[in-house]
């Protein structure tokens, strides 16, 4: 049952009109966002991990620079989403802690492994690719802050993308037979870890009917992950790549590509911490935090001071 207040508020979302942070909304809503949110801002942030470890490794000055860039660019990402959470009312220290403590989850991407040089061209591609579709839509969300700070967000992930998918290029066009082996053993490895990125079937997704009634999902969880299919299948062949999922083939009377099942017991299993990598990930964000400690510390007697000096003036 409704109450007056609420039927108010999903009437102005059917009318497609933003919501902001001071205006009233059911708690519900608040505490959605603040879960998807943060679990964004945490994607971002974990997100950065798995290219950071190659950094040092980059073939040439070009890639180094170019693989800074987007990794720093991550950084930004976490921190406009973790300032869009911040407006619901929720503080950012709260918010690290959850995840610090394994209580938040994040992507189940960034607990795989980065092998070989052609990962991070596979990222750029197949995972900022798949964070771009997912996150198109995100832009248009009824919650305003969220939706603004996707915009930015949308037009770095395609800078993302575009390099990784250069860097393949470059490997799999003009690279040597080694070279083209290290992008298909890549995407081997990838390509479905990609596909769970955008969640459970439909069948499965939990909050998915409430969050389309408000309009912060635009699309289900299946059509994204349909779209990517389609939209990434003819670029593999461009690169001439083989997708490792035999039942992949075009419907003409779908117009789009049937792709095989998913292995739901691996999505699973890396949501609740048990992926290749979950331990290392949330251990290397806990040593940062720690490191990182006399900084904050020092910020804080820093801002004391300046409030003593005003006092006293
Ligand atoms: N990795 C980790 N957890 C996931 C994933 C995933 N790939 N997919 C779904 N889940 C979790 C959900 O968070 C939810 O858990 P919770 O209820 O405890 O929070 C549960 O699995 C059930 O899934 P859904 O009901 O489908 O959840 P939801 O409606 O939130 O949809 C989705 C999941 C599509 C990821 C949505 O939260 C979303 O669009 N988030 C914003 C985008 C984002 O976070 N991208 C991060 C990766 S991209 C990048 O950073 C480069």
């Amino acid at each position: 049952q409704m109450s007056d207040e609420e039927r108010r508020f999903q009437e102005r979302i059917d009318e497609g009109v933003r919501i902001e942070a001071r205006d009233w909304m059911p708690e519900a809503y608040r505490k959605t966002l603040v879960r998807q949110i943060s679990q964004h801002a945490h994607s971002e942030v974990v997100g950065m991990l798995p290219e950071g470890n190659w950094i040092t490794r980059a073939p040439s000055l070009k890639r180094k620079a170019i693989l800074m860039a987007k990794v720093q660019d991550e950084a930004g990402h976490g921190l406009y989403l973790y300032s869009a959470a911040e407006t619901l009312g929720v503080g950012r220290d709260k918010l690290v802690d959850d995840l610090l403590s394994g209580k938040a989850k994040y992507s189940s991407i960034f607990n795989y492994p980065t092998l070989n040089w052609a990962d991070i061209g596979m990222i750029g591609w197949l995972v900022d690719g798949s964070a771009i579709i997912n996150q198109i839509p995100l832009c248009r969300c009824s919650y305003g802050p969220y939706a603004r700070a996707m915009v930015r967000v949308c037009k770095e992930e395609s800078f993302h993308q575009r390099q990784g998918y250069d860097l393949l290029l470059q490997m799999c066009l003009h690279g040597t037979p080694e070279q083209k082996a290290m992008v298909q053993d890549s995407i081997n490895r990838w390509w479905w870890p990609a596909l769970m990125m955008f969640g459970p079937s439909d069948a499965d997704s939990t909050n998915s009917a409430q969050s389309m009634q408000w309009k912060i999902k635009l699309f289900s969880n299946d059509e994204l992950r349909q779209k990517m299919v389609d939209q990434t299948v003819p670029q593999a062949e461009y690169l001439g790549l083989t997708i490792p999922d035999p039942d992949l083939r075009w419907n003409e009377e779908r117009g789009h590509y049937d792709f095989g099942e998913i292995d739901w017991e691996e999505f699973w299993a890396v949501i609740k911490g048990n992926g290749p990598c979950n331990r290392e990930r949330l251990q290397a964000r806990v040593q940062a935090h720690e490191n990182g400690a006399w900084f904050r510390d020092a910020l804080d007697a820093h801002a004391q001071k300046q409030e003593g000096v005003r006092k006293v003036a």
